[in-house]
């Protein structure tokens, strides 16, 4: 998936992944999962999504996203001013607990930040091609640090039906990915028929999933 795909959704507004209200699994899931000292939380690929402030209540959150459209939208529609600072391969946008930083993932380094408690991918994994999706884990799997849990959501359906994205993502794909670390499926919801945040995929069986991965 070339970049260029991503700046032209967003300068189109083609951006049917954009979820106009909370991830549901987060608002259910997420505070019994939490630890009293979690403070912190990466939020990959995170597009203008609504989930950076409902984790901004009790977080630091660090945001990577490559379209500035998006992070400027994120802050406009949500009435925010964000200072800006230009670095040599990112615009740092911030705001009270919200950090995002606009450029490409794979040039961002693990090391530049405090561990994260928690990683959270709404539709990043599943954004990407196979080849892509390996990557993406292998950079991914360097922000895991002792404390760090990955508050993971992907789609499955059957593959063949639509090219991506988004694109189906199985189990069994989930468990390769990362092999050697703790992974447990803790939900799943059944889209079949509804719409998959603003589109309606053409997918004769939809089943979103969330896991829990960890070191
Ligand atoms: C399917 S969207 C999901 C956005 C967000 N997570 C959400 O739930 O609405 C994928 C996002 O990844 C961004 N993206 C794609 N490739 C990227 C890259 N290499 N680095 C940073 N962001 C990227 C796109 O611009 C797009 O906003």
């Amino acid at each position: 998936m070339k970049q260029q795909f991503w700046h032209d959704c967003w300068d189109n507004t083609h951006i049917g992944f954009h979820q106009d209200e909370l991830q549901p699994l987060l608002v259910e899931y997420f505070p019994s999962f939490l630890e009293p000292n979690d403070s912190r939380v990466f939020v990959p690929l995170c597009g203008k999504t609504s989930d950076l402030l409902f984790f901004a209540d009790r977080f630091k959150v660090i945001g990577n996203e490559l379209s500035a459209v998006a992070c400027r939208d994120f802050f406009q529609e949500n009435h925010l001013t964000p200072q800006v600072q230009e670095t040599m391969s990112f615009n740092i946008y911030q705001q009270g607990n919200i950090e995002l930083y606009q450029g490409d993932f794979f040039a961002l380094s693990a090391e530049q930040f405090q561990p994260f408690d928690w990683i959270y991918d709404r539709a990043a994994l599943i954004a990407f091609p196979e080849v892509m999706r390996v990557e993406y884990v292998q950079h991914i799997k360097t922000f895991i640090k002792e404390n760090t849990r990955v508050f993971l959501l992907t789609l499955e359906f059957p593959k063949d039906e639509i090219k991506g994205p988004p694109f189906s993502i199985s189990e069994d794909e989930v468990m390769r990915l990362f092999d050697g670390y703790k992974i447990t499926k803790k939900a799943e919801r059944d889209l079949t028929g509804q719409k998959f945040a603003r589109i309606k995929l053409s997918v004769s069986k939809l089943v979103e999933k969330l896991y829990i991965i960890s070191n």
